[in-house]
């Protein structure tokens, strides 16, 4: 079998980190296959792939078509003048966009793929264009397309030359046939990690460190949130949450991020987030520790592990993360992350967006080590029953068995 990859990103972001995850369990479910990545730039998601032996080809992107992004042009942010924007983008980008595609089929055309499998909003539509004919196309869809206005058109559009739809929880599934409507097949494969990395023993970060701070005491319980920097993805929420809690609890807080994607607008950047954390007072309260390349031994350094969301998150990778570490986890309940954990047993959780919610969980957590125990030992057993990333091949295989024989 042949197949070839798509990303429309070469930063290491949840839906890179799964990709790779995908293409490890793959290789060794099936190690005769073969595998190769088609990347839309140089970057991170390049090294990995190396790393795992999967053969990559990178085919940068136009700056014109990196540029263009509605992420954040709907659902609660989304206003008219934004959507304006992309379209006025997109027009302009058109003979490049063209041009790109051309470049694509070639490449795709020389590796001569059985399935195409694309991972990222531009990559499901280039794709589209760009495979060769006969072969079947499946998106693998790791948010909402019904938040993209431009994206959910583009993908209603095209659903009829997509063979199939995975998609990375029920929440998403369901999304993508609101937008596609029913004909289209979707299949829902939740995200694999790789338990072994993500365990509850080993080394662990020295956040102080990082962050630029003096060592907290002995005592000290750590609080992060790991997450890229989109605005939805709540760095706020943690903030006003700590600033919430009371001073004499002996907490440090973490936001561990960086600036990941190159769409812009949608992002904080960090020097907004630290001057809102200066606004609320919590100077020496909080670190601010940039992009960590190895989120494992990070999360190790944390007592409990936030996840703060203000939109429906559509997985979220660093809950199967924290529970595979054994760690307590706040979930933000809404979307596909609310499929994944049971309140009380393996995390607790607040409302999206809810910071006095927030704040009293943590306080819960802060004040009771055995709690924090008792959900990361729950946590541990949830991750290694349903996230192991060896179930990833499992699930693909009669996948792309189907996808294959409906071409034919
Ligand atoms: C996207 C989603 C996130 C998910 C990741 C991997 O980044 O926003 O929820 O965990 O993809 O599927």
């Amino acid at each position: 079998m042949k197949i070839v990859y798509l990303s429309p990103s070469a930063q290491l972001g949840g839906a890179e980190r799964l990709l790779i995850d995908l293409l490890a369990s793959l290789k060794k479910a099936e190690p005769s296959w073969s595998l190769h990545l088609i990347i839309s730039g140089q970057g991170p998601l390049v090294d990995e792939a190396t790393t795992i032996q999967v053969p990559t080809t990178v085919v940068p992107f136009p700056a014109a078509l990196s540029a263009i992004g509605d992420a954040g042009a709907g659902g609660p942010a989304g206003d008219q003048l934004s959507r304006l924007g992309i379209l006025r983008k997109l027009i302009q980008a058109g003979p490049a966009v063209a041009s790109y595609v051309r470049r694509l089929r070639r490449i795709i055309a020389k590796l001569a793929p059985e399935i195409v499998h694309t991972n990222g909003f531009k990559m499901h539509v280039l794709g589209i264009w760009a495979k060769p004919s006969g072969v079947p196309l499946i998106w693998h869809i790791h948010d909402y397309p019904s938040q993209r206005p431009l994206m959910a058109r583009l993908l209603r559009h095209y659903a009829g030359r997509c063979a199939l739809v995975i998609a990375n929880s029920g929440s998403v599934a369901a999304d993508v046939s609101a937008v596609c409507g029913k004909e289209l097949v979707v299949r829902t494969i939740y995200n694999g990690i790789d338990v072994e990395k993500f365990s509850p023993t080993g080394p662990r970060a020295d956040l102080d460190a990082l962050a630029g701070l003096a060592p907290a005491p002995p005592e000290t319980v750590r609080v992060g949130i790991l997450a890229t920097l989109a605005r939805w993805k709540g760095q706020q929420t943690f903030l006003q949450a700590i600033a919430l809690l009371p001073p004499a609890l002996p907490i440090r807080a973490y936001v561990m991020s960086g600036a990941l994607y190159q769409t812009n607008g949608s992002q904080h950047s960090l020097a907004e987030l630290k001057s809102l954390a200066d606004e609320l007072g919590l100077t020496n309260r909080v670190g601010f520790t940039g992009f960590l390349s190895a989120p494992a031994a990070a999360i190790r350094a944390l007592d409990i592990v936030v996840h703060a969301s203000t939109q429906p998150e559509p997985f979220g990778l660093v809950i199967a993360e924290g529970m595979a570490c054994g760690r307590a986890l706040i979930v933000s309940e809404a979307g596909g992350a609310a499929e994944l954990i049971e309140t009380g047993v393996n995390a607790l959780g607040h409302p999206p967006g809810d910071a006095a919610r927030l704040a009293e969980q943590l306080t819960l957590l802060a004040t009771d080590p055995h709690l924090r125990a008792r959900l990361g030992v729950a946590g541990r057993a949830t991750a290694e029953e349903r996230f192991d990333r060896a179930r990833l091949a499992t699930e693909l295989l009669p996948i792309y068995r189907t996808a294959l024989e409906a071409s034919r």
